[in-house]
């Protein structure tokens, strides 16, 4: 009996340690040593607009969860959940009110630990996302803060006395199109933030912020999470002195004099703070993804840190805003690749119009979304896409202020018409509320989704999703698009982009028209016996594989048996 007891006991704890190594500390190193993330595409789900699971016409965690089959199946490895937690949602759960909850507008914690079982289940990562400029003005420690100039948390944000009557303390603005400062009376004192004034920058000098925000990220990798998503990390300091920032020429969209914000944002001390936070992460084998917005290569290079010991992928958010011709992607990758970091290759967000609709011609406009799927998903680094992406989801912007609910898009109307546009529900079928939520969901689903949705494009084999599906099981697959270098081919042809990737005796050639008309592509390096991978319809020309005959904005992929 004794004997069976103790059998059982190991048994139970057995299981219990394995249930309890999180996603990241499961992942063995590649062949090569790479770790997981290296190979992986992340998916990003606003969870407001994924699926709802109560019908409230918001979507939350169960809904997600309800959901992971499609996850697998689309090919990805990881979700980021943007924040899910309690929020007055001024931003949208960007303005976080406790750290280590969830808003029971997404659901409980108990629904989290379920989210995240049933996603290790299916080998899938769970990234949260962490807010570390600001809090909400709702948070207990703001609340403090702000209850007098003696309470234990006002050093925690950033309080400054007025120049004079009426006066901030300096010129700093916020991004959101408000006065950076915020005047208390009850205390005579500014408090500073970049964002909206609901969100109260957090004082990163004060080492007790410091220790508590990293125990947030313990809080949750225990929790099984297999990293962050840092949200705004070149806004973490901001220069003690408070000097104003210099003038620059023009008009923001808000129609305010425009300044260099040089001594609000990306100041040194970020870059000391993200390797302590790094070094947390670490002892988890967790991975920190970064929201940062840099002008080119060099600066997006210094957040990987110099030993990179800083964040293992800063988002290249570049790519997105580059014109859509071979030549600036050429460039482009080029320089990414040569930087001796790892890329991380994005090219729309929760913060950004879609992708579909920025590359739209109005003729080919699917074509264009498949052509940006071969090209971004096969080249060296890691991708993160945004939920329906996949299926071409468009942007659906709001058709007057009233109809607004991101507030910056009231602010900036109608030059900028908010975020709102990217943020609709995800079209799950062609029914009612796109199968999004049986109530009227939060946001407005687009006549588009009629087409443009997960049921009626599983049936077409040639659709957006499927096309994405294929790019994706290739990607996993094939060892030269996994571990591959890059070989830019054809470097002065201004309509075809192509590249070889190739890992040891293993080639896969990439080649892209990136133009309105057919086009004859020659690749004077094939060598006979490329194998067709996949393709939009392109295909070799007579001689048999120099020419690649592509439609417009048609793709094609091969594999050389070597
Ligand atoms: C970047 C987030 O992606 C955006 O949605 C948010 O409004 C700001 N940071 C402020 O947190
Ligand atoms: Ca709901």
């Amino acid at each position: 009996m004794r004997k069976h007891m103790d059998l059982a006991v190991v048994l139970l704890f057995g299981t219990m340690i394995l249930a309890s190594a999180s996603f990241a500390q499961q992942q063995a190193l590649d062949a090569e040593g790479h770790p997981w993330w290296q190979h992986a595409v992340f998916y990003e789900i606003y969870p407001r607009s994924f699926a709802d699971s109560n019908n409230d016409g918001i979507g939350d965690l169960n809904g997600i969860t309800s959901k992971l089959d499609y996850v697998r199946k689309l090919g990805v490895d990881a979700i980021w959940i943007t924040p899910c937690f309690p929020s007055p949602q001024v931003d949208f759960g960007y303005d976080v009110s406790d750290y280590e909850a969830i808003d029971p507008m997404y659901g409980t914690m108990a629904d989290f630990d379920r989210l995240s079982a049933e996603s290790r289940k299916r080998n899938i990562g769970v990234i949260l996302d962490f807010v570390v400029n600001h809090t909400s003005d709702q948070h207990k420690w703001f609340l403090d803060s702000k209850s007098s100039k003696s309470s234990a948390h006002r050093d925690w944000y950033i309080w400054r006395d007025g120049k004079g009557p009426n006066q901030p303390p300096n010129n700093w603005t916020s991004t959101f199109g408000t006065a950076a400062w915020t005047y208390d009376a009850a205390t005579k004192q500014y408090y500073y933030h970049y964002f909206y004034p609901q969100q109260p920058d957090l004082n990163w000098r004060n080492a007790a912020v410091e220790k508590a925000m990293f125990d947030t990220t313990r809080f949750w990798y225990k929790r099984g999470v297999a990293g962050f998503r840092l949200d705004a990390v070149d806004t973490m300091y901001e220069r003690e002195d408070l000097k104003d920032n210099p003038a620059a020429p023009g008009m923001d969209k808000f129609g305010r004099p425009n300044t260099e914000e040089k001594y609000n944002k990306k100041l040194p001390e970020v870059h000391a703070a993200l390797r302590r936070l790094r070094k947390v992460a670490d002892e988890y084998n967790a991975v920190l993804i970064g929201e940062t917005w840099t002008s080119d290569v060099s600066q997006l290079k210094d957040y990987y840190g110099e030993h990179n010991d800083e964040l293992q992928l800063p988002m290249d958010l570049l790519l997105n805003g580059l014109p859509f011709s071979p030549d600036a992607y050429r460039k482009h990758v080029a320089a990414m690749d040569s930087s001796g970091r790892w890329p991380v290759y994005v090219i729309s967000n929760h913060d950004m119009t879609r992708s579909y609709t920025r590359y739209a011609d109005g003729q080919h406009n699917d074509e264009i979304a498949k052509l940006m799927a071969a090209f971004y998903l096969t080249l060296r680094g890691t991708a993160i896409m945004y939920y329906g992406e996949e299926l071409g989801m468009e942007n659906n912007d709001p058709k007057s202020k009233d109809e607004v609910q991101d507030p910056v898009g009231r602010l900036s109307w109608p030059t900028d018409k908010g975020r709102d546009g990217e943020r609709t529900p995800m079209q799950w079928t062609s029914g009612t509320n796109a199968g999004f939520s049986e109530h009227q969901p939060w946001l407005p689903v687009p006549p588009s989704a009629k087409r443009h949705n997960v049921a009626s494009e599983e049936k077409d084999p040639h659709s957006v999703l499927e096309t994405y599906r294929s790019i994706l099981a290739l990607r996993h697959h094939q060892p030269a698009l996994i571990e591959g270098d890059y070989f830019p081919l054809n470097n002065d042809d201004p309509n075809v982009l192509a590249y070889l990737r190739r890992y040891k005796n293993q080639e896969v050639l990439v080649v892209l028209n990136f133009s309105g008309r057919n086009q004859e592509a020659r690749i004077e390096e094939a060598a006979a016996g490329y194998i067709s991978l996949l393709s939009s319809g392109a295909k070799l020309g007579p001689d048999g594989y120099k020419t690649i005959l592509l439609e417009p904005f048609g793709f094609y992929m091969a594999r050389l048996q070597k």
